[in-house]
């Protein structure tokens, strides 16, 4: 008997001629991808262009029919570029509303398309093509967030800054050499990243539904005409796995926990107690009921939509772990997650890159974003016997061993803390009073004990390797600049 419900007039689901009722509206909006999958619109494009030319070499499809069918997809490029694509519901998801399209534009060409191709196959080499993409933006970007590091590091290559330990006073460093801890950390991200996209960079295209295809296909041709590294060795595997898009949002959520720790920085530093910082303007915003107020919102929301990173992060591994092999609806919901953390990577890098950033003047002046206050530095340098440690390894290298040292020189911290002073500040006499009760102690400090408890004489002295005295600072920026070069 014939069937009563699928409609004949060409508004048909693609699928739905074994089908004896149409879906509800409930459902078809469920299970519909398209007003968020239609980002992938260029890649689905590209693809289908490399499947075709394929097809048409191999002698699965006439060379005509591939003249139809490019020359349809550039009008449907053209449309989607002006805004002019009418994307509909109806046809579930990008893939189907632009084959529909084709063979609307070119008829028989147009559904000649997906010979030996599946959906399944289809929409995993789109999403690669889309993160590849993305991927590449992102290293462009941590590497600009970089430049700016490095420039505001080498202004301030010698710029004194208390070191913290349990957010403590511990030891001086730079300010300079603090920032360069971020370089290091995003210069691992941007590792991860590029180590990520080998395994993005992989054909699934060929696997079609789940175990290959019956045509002569060839699957190499199409990896080289889309710039992908190999092809997906398995077919199951192919149309199945997401990890490379879980690899990627890891890899989101690290580099957003790298910016949310140097937010959590910023906003501390600029907080009035700390007043270590300033923020230009742009990147903060009043209170509407405050008037003396001027909150480091940029910063806040970076730490804030580190949760989301971390989220879907989460969403991706969970959609994973219970599904058997090949191809589930359930990848659908891979989409939404990757594209989030996408962008806000690239969101947050660009406005990062912008924040550590500077601009000159009219007066040729050149004006940090992040404005350091000098003087609160210094001063909170002096509040904290910040040179306790290079008192300690003065009296070593005059031959104390460490704990005894260690034991003498908090003694000499409390007298400062009796006397209100600095260790600096406490004449050579009352240094060694302090000490009395420690054996050896006394009789190896001399005048030439002050050199080491200054700030500066404190930074010369870390002069190796991935230490904090100046000349290392300068020498790692110039390493950093060679390796961006
Ligand atoms: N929109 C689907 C997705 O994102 C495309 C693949 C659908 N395949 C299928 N057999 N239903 O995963």
């Amino acid at each position: 008997m014939a069937d009563q419900s699928a409609p004949q007039d060409g508004t048909a689901k693609a699928w739905s001629g074994r089908f004896s009722e149409p879906v509800s509206e409930l459902v078809k909006r469920y299970t519909a991808s398209v007003f968020f999958d239609n980002r992938m619109a260029a890649q689905d494009i590209r693809g289908s262009l490399a499947h075709a030319r394929m097809l048409a070499r191999q002698g699965i499809i006439g060379q005509s029919d591939l003249a139809d069918i490019e020359r349809g997809m550039a009008q449907i490029s053209g449309e989607i570029a002006r805004g002019e694509f009418n994307w509909n519901l109806d046809d579930e998801d990008v893939h189907l509303n632009i084959e529909k399209r084709l063979t609307a534009l070119v008829g028989d060409a147009g559904k000649r398309l997906h010979t030996g191709r599946s959906r399944n196959d289809q929409v995993a080499t789109d999403i690669r093509l889309w993160l590849r993409d993305a991927i590449d933006t992102i290293l462009g970007l941590i590497r600009e967030f970089q430049l700016a590091v490095l420039e505001l590091a080498e202004h301030h290559a010698d710029t004194p800054l208390p070191g913290f330990t349990h957010l403590q006073v511990a030891q001086p460093v730079t300010f300079g050499h603090h920032l360069m801890a971020y370089f290091e950390m995003t210069r691992r991200d941007a590792e991860r990243f590029a180590d990520c996209r080998k395994r993005v960079n992989r054909l699934p295209l060929g696997a079609a539904a789940l175990a290959g295809t019956t045509y002569p296909i060839d699957r190499e041709y199409v990896a080289e005409l889309l710039g992908f590294e190999e092809v997906c060795f398995n077919s199951l595997d192919a149309v199945s796995d997401r990890d490379f898009a879980i690899e990627f949002c890891a890899a989101v959520s690290l580099l957003m926990t790298h910016l949310s720790r140097l937010s959590e920085e910023l906003i501390l530093w600029m907080s009035p107690r700390v007043g270590f910082i300033d923020l230009a303007d742009r990147f903060c915003t009043g209170s509407s009921i405050m008037p003396q107020k001027k909150n480091p919102d940029v910063p806040e929301l970076v730490r804030g939509k580190t949760g989301r990173a971390n989220g879907n992060l989460v969403s991706l591994l969970t959609l994973m772990k219970g599904q058997p092999l090949a191809y589930n609806k359930d990848n659908q919901e891979d989409k939404e997650p990757l594209f989030d953390s996408a962008d806000t990577a690239i969101d947050t890098l660009r406005i990062y890159a912008d924040m550590m950033g500077s601009r000159i003047e009219a007066n040729g002046e050149k004006i940090f974003n992040v404005r350091v206050k000098r003087e609160a530095m210094q001063a909170a340098l002096t509040q904290g016997y910040a040179t306790a440690t290079d008192l300690a390894d003065y009296l070593v290298k005059k031959g104390l061993p460490f704990r005894d040292a260690h034991e003498a020189v908090a003694l000499a911290v409390r007298a400062a803390e009796l006397t209100g002073c600095d260790l600096p500040q406490i004449p050579l006499a009352d240094l060694k009073a302090a000490m009395t009760h420690v054996p050896g102690a006394i009789e190896r400090l001399a005048e030439d004990v002050f050199q080491v408890l200054t700030v500066e004489g404190s930074l010369a002295s870390r002069d190796h390797v991935g230490g904090t005295a100046p000349n290392q600072v300068r020498a790692a920026i110039a390493r950093a600049r060679n390796r961006l070069a």
